[in-house]
């Protein structure tokens, strides 16, 4: 039933006093006074006029007059707000750049109501409401609106549950007693609680065991602070577009959000395997070093990646010839894929300016690079030396960087593809360079001892240096990025488009993945991501450091991307910059191989940490990969339903038990789809875990199957080195396969399921297959349930497999469900009678 919008105009219904109380801004802006309010013809939204209320104030730029609001209630549980400048100036996404799904298939209608007010002091503002809770609430706080700065304010419980907002490493629930989220892609090594790479407004808010969320369609930088139980906006330009998620499930509210502005790529089965990195790899005969390493040590190693160690020069599509000969990386890619391996290699926007190089004197003549004001190139600083930019909103600039690409392929055409340094990064600040001959070019123009070229400030130029100033974690949002007022060929500056470079690049390299190969699924992994980026590209955190404090930023830093729709993510395992140790690089490889992205990752001129380096560090990865292998059909399924419906892989426990209030703060443990419990050591020397079992649900260990009751409160578990904490839910049905060295292999065995019965007695799961590569193609999938004496296979069975479930693990409480002691006794292998509905295809006779 689609639920009618309820208009309410509260004249003068909330108090003066309510804006009094808060402490900031320490402005006083006259707010909008609403005019002319036009119901649309279903009366299924509004639209209205505003206009500003009283002498501009002009904090940090000029007031406009006049603004339209459009209100509507939209299929995919969703009620949008749009607040936009009446004569529509200022900038907007354009929708190719994110396609904004307006046409859910969805069919549910958000259980939202829209409500407004026009406060006497403070003007107009409007609350949502889900039932009479509202959601958000900017009564009393009055709306600015300027040409560079936009602020928006809205009441929040005290101490919320507030998650989501970034790309920044900080704790998995939002710090709201005075904390800002700052949005502005940033080249940064993963400071705390500042802004990195990517740039996502989308937060959820768990209030009272329903979720619902919110999502700010905005390209600008800008600052989300909470304090003085509020979340105010302060955008440095365009518009106010929101959308606003009724839940009440955490996964309803990816649900929407993945629905409007794009579902996670189906990701090649692969991927699931181990991934090997390291930045500083000396020749090719080192990484084929390593790759035999890895399988004489009985790890499995599924992917090989190679950095931007194999460039001549560090030039994008090149190799270097003496180290990196590309018939001998021809040779690796050979040797790989004859053992079902992969290779994946990088590509960084920045292109060398170098007369010789053919990418560069092309994308001159095709008019592809983002240009300074009087129409020169502009010039950056990156791994190449001195380097122009793609301009992604060019007309030519798809073609040039498909043909670059195909000439890339010609040579090696790789499984996957890394798009690095997009935010996109730079060592200077500003166009740089252009006086320096083109032969000079920096061997390392990242050390002291080659000073950047960098131009003085201009204060008075409010594009470089806006009046508001965001909490950018360099103090100038130019620095290590294209300057913001260098223009795009759609005429717009830097300033307005900069959160989108990364995900332009990605757009346009997965369009010529799909080209090369119809019908293969492209794996891109990005640094650089922004809203509806998980449709074409995966993620990894970025440039974090080997200590502990970082082992444990990993998960919340993992499940953020969860709710910004990029599930297949993880950080690099034993840590990027700085030595690891041993003990820290075991700790983080039992993590790690349960992150959805599971990939080892150096920075050059640190100790190697490759997972055989260590005898104990490969005994943990032997153990933590055996358990994450024999899961991938587990895994792969998951991934099959993030494709679908967007629900993360890597959970939070408040997701799955939303009502549990112990857990809004837990972001040491998580959880892989619905049925597995991860509690890793997070700190150093110790032997134990303090882990969190939700109460009203047994919990079995994975390798003893012994189980308990959840009791809501802590359990300390035994935590030798070598061992990770694994838990099964009761109640789930987990296909699994025997885990071998590479991917194929594993998925070739046959099928153990899995099934823990909770209390009840009853268990359910599901199994997705199909060829794991192809884009179209057939598939099954098939849901298990029992009660404990029969079991049950229903759903769909298209994709024929020469494999089979040839065992059956069951445990179950011995006694009483009722009886209140907490271990209960476990039995393997119980004979249990196969009732199968559809198909007896995955069963050996
Ligand atoms: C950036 C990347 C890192 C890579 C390095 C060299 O720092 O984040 O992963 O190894 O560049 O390409």
């Amino acid at each position: 039933m689609r639920s009618g919008l309820l208009l309410l105009a509260v004249l003068s219904a909330v108090s003066a006093g309510a804006y009094d109380n808060v402490k900031y801004p320490a402005h006083d802006c006259p707010g909008y006074n609403v005019n002319n309010i036009v119901n649309s013809a279903d009366n299924s939204g509004f639209t209205a006029d505003l206009y500003l209320a009283g002498s501009p104030c002009n904090i940090y730029g000029i007031d406009i007059q006049n603004l339209t609001l459009t209100v509507s209630v939209e299929k995919g549980n969703k009620l949008s707000v749009l607040i936009e400048d009446r004569d529509k100036k200022q900038f907007q996404i354009p929708p190719n750049v994110v396609q904004l799904n307006q046409e859910s298939n969805l069919d549910s209608f958000a259980d939202l109501t829209f409500k407004h007010t026009v406060d006497p002091k403070t003007g107009f503002g409007f609350q949502i409401l889900r039932g009479s809770d509202a959601i958000f609430d900017t009564f009393g706080y009055p709306l600015v609106f300027e040409d560079q700065y936009i602020e928006l304010t809205s009441r929040i419980p005290h101490n919320a549950n507030i998650y989501g907002m970034g790309e920044t490493p900080d704790y998995f629930k939002r710090d709201n007693s005075n904390s800002t989220k700052t949005i502005w892609a940033r080249d940064a090594g993963d400071p705390f609680r500042q802004n990195v790479y990517g740039s996502h407004t989308v937060y959820m808010e768990n209030r009272g065991g329903k979720f619902h969320g919110a999502y700010m369609h905005n390209s600008h930088g800008m600052d989300i602070v909470m304090v003085y139980d509020t979340i105010q906006y302060r955008m440095l330009g365009g518009v106010i577009d929101m959308s606003f998620f009724g839940g009440p499930s955490a996964y309803d509210v990816i649900n929407s959000y993945t629905d409007f502005v794009g579902r996670p790529n189906k990701i090649p089965y692969w991927v699931l395997g181990l991934h090997n990195c390291r930045w500083g790899y000396q020749n090719i005969d080192e990484v084929d070093q390593v790759i035999a390493n890895y399988s004489k040590a009985n790890i499995p190693l599924e992917v090989m990646w190679i950095d931007i160690d194999s460039m001549e020069g560090f030039k994008d599509f090149t190799f270097d010839p003496v180290n990196f000969p590309l018939p001998r990386i021809q040779n690796t890619y050979k040797n790989l894929h004859e053992k079902n391996q992969k290779l994946v290699m990088m590509v960084n926007p920045a292109i060398q300016r170098n007369s010789s190089y053919g990418p560069y004197t092309r994308g001159l003549e095709q008019n592809t690079f983002v240009k300074n004001l009087d129409g020169s190139t502009y010039i950056g600083e990156v791994w190449p030396g001195y380097t122009a930019y793609p301009d992604w909103f060019a007309a030519n600039t798809t073609s040039w960087w498909h043909s670059e690409f195909q000439r890339f392929y010609n040579d090696i055409p790789l499984d996957g593809v890394w798009v690095d340094m997009n935010e996109a990064s730079s060592f200077c600040i500003g166009s740089c360079g252009s006086n320096v001959p083109e032969d000079v070019i920096p061997e390392y123009p990242w050390e002291a001892a080659n000073p950047l070229p960098n131009r003085p400030l201009d204060k008075s130029n409010l594009l470089l240096n806006p009046k508001y100033a965001i909490h950018n974690g360099y103090s100038e949002i130019s620095e290590k990025g294209i300057e913001t007022i260098a223009i795009h060929a759609n005429g717009v500056q830097e300033y307005h488009v900069h959160n989108l470079y990364g995900h332009m690049m990605t757009q346009t390299t997965h369009s010529f993945l799909e080209a090369f190969r119809p019908n293969v699924r492209p794996f891109l992994l990005s640094r650089s991501t922004f809203a509806g980026t998980g449709r074409y590209a995966n993620h990894w955190n970025g440039d974090n450091n080997s200590d502990w404090f970082q082992l444990h930023i990993s998960i919340p830093s993992m499940l953020d991307f969860g709710i910004f729709g990029i599930p297949f993510v993880g950080s690099d395992i034993c840590g990027f910059f700085s030595n690891t140790t041993e003990q820290l690089c075991n700790r983080w490889v039992e993590l790690g191989a349960f992150y959805p992205f599971s990939r080892v990752h150096n920075a050059k001129g640190n100790i190697p940490q490759e997972l055989y380096r260590w005898d104990s560090v490969a005994e943990s990865a032997r153990i933590a990969y055996n358990i994450r292998y024999q899961l991938l059909p587990y895994y792969y399924t998951n991934f099959y339903t993030a494709s679908t419906i967007g629900s993360p892989v890597a959970r939070p426990l408040t997701f799955e038990f939303p009502a549990d209030t112990n857990l809004f703060n837990n972001d040491l443990q998580f959880m892989v789809g619905e049925s597995i419990l991860i509690s890793p050591v997070l700190f150093e020397n110790a032997t134990s875990v303090d882990a969190y079992f939700p109460g009203s649900t047994i919990w079995y260990d994975w390798y003893t199957h012994s189980g308990f009751y959840g009791q809501s409160k802590n359990v300390t578990l035994d935590a030798p080195l070598n061992h990770i904490n694994v838990h099964i839910r009761g109640g789930s049905i987990i296909p699994t396969q025997d885990p071998a060295m590479t991917v194929e292999a594993t998925i070739a065995s046959n099928f153990t399921l899995i099934i823990a019965l909770d209390d009840d007695s009853t268990a359910s799961g599901s199994l997705y297959l199909d060829d794991g590569i192809s884009v179209v193609g057939s598939s099954s999938l098939i849901n298990f349930s029992t009660d404990g004496e029969s079991l049950v296979l229903d759903g769909s069975f298209g994709y024929h497999v020469d494999n089979y479930i040839t065992k059956v693990i069951m445990m179950y409480p011995c006694g009483t469900p009722e009886n209140p002691s907490f271990s209960v006794d476990t039995i393997d292998c119980v004979e249990i009678s196969l009732n199968s509905k559809s198909t007896t295809e995955l069963f050996s006779s």
